[in-house]
């Protein structure tokens, strides 16, 4: 899908779907240039009549019978005075999906003025591609790819053609990161998830280290390797980095949890624990390899940035941990494992360790980690945690300017009474209440002294089971666009 903008005015915008934004009470304002694109007084009776408000989530499709335009669609945007940024992406979704069946080209036309015209430009570009989106993978049927082939972004300046030039790169990693996570885990093995990491790697030119069970178990990664001991599947440490030519000014390093398929261990997942899910609990990951894919594109200058990946499966066979068991994470702490099932904060201790004796300026982890922070936050916002402040506002702020919903949550000290253990140095499950505080304080006992980090919990925002926002059904990616505009907050790209 090619995105670009029109200078031109509208009469002379030639394509085969107009989008218009209409603001709350406004559409009297827009009526004139509605009346220069088709027949004024049919077109006006049919809106009076149909009284479009432009109330969000108001949408209305007009056919076009006597012009080369041939479909129009009103998209209410709501109360000017309320207008964010998120309000464009969700109005380009909405009549991106009533459009699904055009190969022609789209037209959106946006008070763009509202907003820093290159930044509204971005947010609606990406969300025209991304609620476009659909995994045709696992179908024969291809009449469902239908996709308009150009976005024209109506009556925007030159000057925001440089921020438009990161929406294909960013989208293509956000529908990576969709596709790694859709994959079904007979699919999407560890072996395989390391596989598409180095395809990454090889097509933007950076360094790849992939370690099998052996190397962990040589760097004494016995938390990591205790998940991964009741699979038939070989696990893999993957570690990507992206160096930037020139000076280096700032080092990072993303972490993800990478199960590929998550039973529950022998405290087996049962009920309502949705096991036949629990192949996006490699969202973390998926999210990582995502950005990149993406900074591997955009190609960012400054910061260097490493990519790790502690992957495998939590099953159940003769050799599975036993609930109860003792191991050493590689820094040597020892963790018993009083429930199999809080395997994910097993597997990133020793990714977070590894983080670590790389000496990075910040690491920022993403995980599906507990059920227990969708229950506090829902589906649209992620949990944060942090040991900087620093930290927590930039990524906080890239949220913000991506759309993708985090919420900071407390590193509650004293709630470290709840992992003693009566034998080891730690036990990897507290108390019930409080389950993604006292998951998050378990991560934080494998960060060395002085490295910043944060830690995004996406249990709740990996995955939807309807069309939501930009996100169709399915796997969202959520988190490659707040990771990119972090990591290239301060640099511009190299390209
Ligand atoms: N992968 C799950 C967390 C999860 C739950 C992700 C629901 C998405 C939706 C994780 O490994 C897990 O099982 N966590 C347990 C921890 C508990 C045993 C302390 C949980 O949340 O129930
Ligand atoms: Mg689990
Ligand atoms: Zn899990």
């Amino acid at each position: 899908m090619n995105i670009s903008i029109i200078q031109k005015n509208i009469s002379n915008w030639e394509g085969s779907v107009l989008v218009v934004g209409v603001l709350e009470g406004g559409l009297e304002n827009q009526l004139d240039l509605l009346k220069e694109i088709c027949d004024a007084n049919l077109l006006a009776k049919d809106l009076l009549e149909k009284e479009f408000t432009g109330k969000q989530g108001e949408v209305e499709i007009f056919q076009l019978i006597s012009h080369s335009i041939n479909k129009l669609i009103l998209v209410g945007l709501g109360k000017a005075e309320k207008l964010e940024l998120d309000d464009l992406r969700k109005a380009t979704a909405l009549s991106c999906r009533k459009n699904i069946s055009n190969k022609g080209t789209l037209g959106i036309l946006f008070p763009w003025d509202v907003f820093d015209k290159a930044t509204a430009a971005k947010a609606v570009g990406e969300a025209a591609r991304l609620s476009l989106f659909k995994d045709l993978r696992f179908r024969n049927d291809p009449k469902e790819n239908k996709l308009p082939s150009q976005v024209d972004l109506i009556g925007l300046p030159e000057s925001v053609n440089e921020k438009l030039s990161e929406i294909n790169p960013i989208c293509s990693g956000v529908e990576l990161a969709r596709e790694l996570v859709g994959a079904p885990p007979n699919s999407l093995t560890p072996a395989e998830l390391a596989e598409k990491a180095k395809q990454v790697a090889n097509e933007f030119n950076l360094n790849v280290k992939i370690l099998d069970r052996k190397e962990c178990q040589a760097l004494g990664m016995g938390s990591f390797l205790a998940v991964s001991q009741g699979s038939d599947l070989e696990p893999k440490f993957i570690h990507l980095t992206y160096k930037p030519k020139g000076e280096v000014k700032r080092r990072v390093a993303m972490v993800g949890k990478g199960l590929t398929f998550d039973s529950g261990g022998y405290n087996l997942k049962v009920g309502a624990s949705q096991i036949e899910m629990m192949k996006y609990d490699m969202g973390g990951s998926a999210a990582i390899i995502g950005a990149a894919r993406a900074l591997g594109e955009l190609k960012p200058i400054d910061t260097e940035v490493h990519f790790l990946v502690a992957t495998c499966e939590n099953m159940v066979n003769g050799s599975a941990v036993h609930p109860g068991d003792i191991v050493s994470a590689s820094n040597g702490t020892t963790i018993e494992i009083n429930n199999t099932d809080a395997e994910g904060r097993l597997t990133l201790a020793d990714a977070l360790i590894y983080a670590c004796k790389l000496k990075p300026d910040a690491i920022v982890d993403l995980a599906t980690l507990t059920g227990a922070c969708v229950i506090a936050l829902g589906e649209e916002l992620a949990g944060l945690w942090s040991n900087s402040e620093k930290l927590a506002h930039e990524l906080q702020e890239a949220s913000e300017a991506t759309g993708e919903g985090l919420w900071r949550m407390p590193l509650k000290a004293s709630y470290k009474e709840g992992l003693k253990s009566m034998l080891a140095d730690i036990k990897n499950t507290g108390p019930r209440a409080g389950g993604s505080i006292t998951a998050a304080l378990f991560l934080n006992e494998f960060i060395e002294e002085g490295i910043q980090w944060a830690h995004l919990d996406i249990a709740g925002t990996c995955w939807t089971d309807k069309d939501k926002g930009i996100d169709p059904a399915g796997a969202t990616g959520f988190g490659v666009r707040t990771l990119v505009s972090w990591a290239t907050k301060q640099s511009k790209a190299q390209r």
